[in-house]
């Protein structure tokens, strides 16, 4: 039989000891040792799931579709969820806006003056009646504030400033766990549902929000190109809902704007047909996008040809200028490539390969592609087309949008019609693009 056992466990970073000791052997911190439970030899008491009932979680909603989306139907009481982002991406300003539809808001900050979260408040055109504000950035001060009012919702912005007593300093990786942890028991307890902003630092992962992603319940990032003004809202982890849905938001004059109608949102709308573009379609959560890609194919000025790209994952481009140079027998090995996604969008999916490749296709040989041309497959190495998830909901909303022609892979489409053309390998679908031009030049002649 297992003896009574006293284990020690570090505050910091939860290794367990059967001594006490000055210095946390796992994480190197002094004085983070503390006794941690004697166990009693009593059995532990075991929960039979099939009695258990499930209560639907209640939720918050924010008054934006676009938001409650993301979040799955809302911001779930007593939840902690964690929002990300550069600095002036927009972060403050959203957290902030949740005022309008959530009464009674309580906004912590250790980043601005109450008069400059109240000017923003006017901007945004809030009800300032209804919104407190709190300067103190002392956890526990703002714990029990929030024990003794149990706002529905606690913006702490940023939890990089949140000062924890134990902790060495504002902004470490031991400041942020420990704030955070403390948080998310506290909305557990009171049922509050707290947003902690998290500045994604230089040093990234170090003392970033990556460094609490296990921590809470609910991840969000915010993301934009700089020089759009759309914004996208991602989530990345959720444990009350799918991760993949994304928001996108325009900031204004007045804070930010959801956009409702964002299947064409990310085209550069030029109706004029130019070497290198190529249109495809991407499903990112419930919704399609169309997506613009852009290619740029000159001869290399030294002997290493560039290869950049921006919103496409730069391995991915190689890999697919290697299969169009050794398969389709295109020599690409002299020339530089850049790959840009028209509107600050970041491709995270295969989808969009075909559409890449004879975006580089069609720059390298100075041949345009119909913009009335959808490109829809995933390319693999011996240059073979493969459909990716939802290909039949991609081909039927393009023939939505009158596409007067769609390249796709073949596999999985059980419909025929006369814009749509199956192909299973690359140069099939360059012989396509190839013809096109062909018969376009025959009917000007
Ligand atoms: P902010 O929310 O402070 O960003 P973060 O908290 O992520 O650092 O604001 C980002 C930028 O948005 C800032 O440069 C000012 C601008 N802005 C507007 O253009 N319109 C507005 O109504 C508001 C409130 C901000
Ligand atoms: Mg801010």
């Amino acid at each position: 039989m297992a003896k009574n056992q006293t284990i020690y466990t570090c505050q910091k970073c939860g290794a367990q000891f059967l001594r006490w000791q000055g210095r946390c052997d796992q994480c190197q911190s002094w004085s983070t040792i503390v006794l941690a439970n004697e166990t009693t030899g009593q059995l532990p008491e075991v929960i039979n799931l099939g009695e258990l009932e499930l209560k639907s979680a209640k939720r918050l909603t924010s008054g934006w579709r676009e938001f409650d989306r993301v979040l799955g139907g809302g911001l779930v009481a007593g939840s902690l969820v964690l929002l990300g982002g550069d600095p002036g991406i927009g972060k403050s300003t959203l957290a902030l806006s949740l005022a309008k539809a959530i009464k009674n808001l309580l906004y912590v900050s250790g980043e601005e003056s109450a008069s400059q979260i109240k000017a923003r408040a006017e901007r945004i055109g809030l009800d300032l009646n209804d919104l407190k504000f709190l300067g103190q950035t002392e956890l526990e001060a703002v714990a029990n504030l929030i024990k003794k009012s149990k706002p529905p919702l606690v913006i702490i912005d940023s939890i990089q400033t949140l000062a924890v007593s134990g902790s060495e300093g504002l902004g470490t990786i031991g400041q942020i766990t420990l704030a955070t942890s403390r948080l998310l028991a506290l909305a557990k307890e009171t049922g509050t549902t707290i947003l902690i902003v998290g500045h994604v630092t230089k040093e990234g992962a170090v003392a970033g929000p990556k460094a609490l992603e296990h921590l809470v319940d609910t991840v969000l990032y915010l993301e934009n190109d700089n020089k759009n003004h759309y914004k996208i809202l991602r989530s990345v982890k959720n444990r009350f809902g799918q991760t993949g849905e994304v928001g996108i938001f325009e900031m204004t004059n007045s804070g930010l704007k959801e956009i409702k109608d964002v299947l064409n949102i990310f085209l550069s709308r030029q109706n004029q047909e130019r070497p290198g573009v190529a249109i495809s379609l991407i499903w990112e959560g419930s919704r399609p996008f169309l997506v613009e890609i852009q290619a740029l194919v000159s001869r290399a000025p030294f002997g290493y040809p560039q290869r950049k790209a921006s919103g496409f994952d730069a391995n991915r481009l190689a890999m697919l200028i290697a299969v169009i140079s050794k398969i389709a027998k295109i020599n690409l090995s002299n020339q530089d490539v850049y790959l840009n996604v028209a509107g600050g969008l970041k491709i995270k999916e295969t989808g969009p390969d075909l559409a890449v490749c004879l975006a580089i296709v069609s720059a390298f040989l100075n041949l345009p592609i119909d913009n009335q041309t959808l490109i829809l497959g995933e390319v693999g190495l011996s240059g073979e087309v493969r459909p990716v998830g939802q290909m039949a909901n991609r081909v039927n909303q393009a023939l939505k949008l009158n596409f007067k022609k769609i390249i796709a892979a073949k596999d999985g489409l059980e419909f025929s019609r006369p814009e749509l053309q199956t192909i299973d390998h690359l140069t099939q679908a360059i012989r396509i693009i190839n013809q096109n031009n062909h018969d376009l030049k025959m009917a000007e002649e």
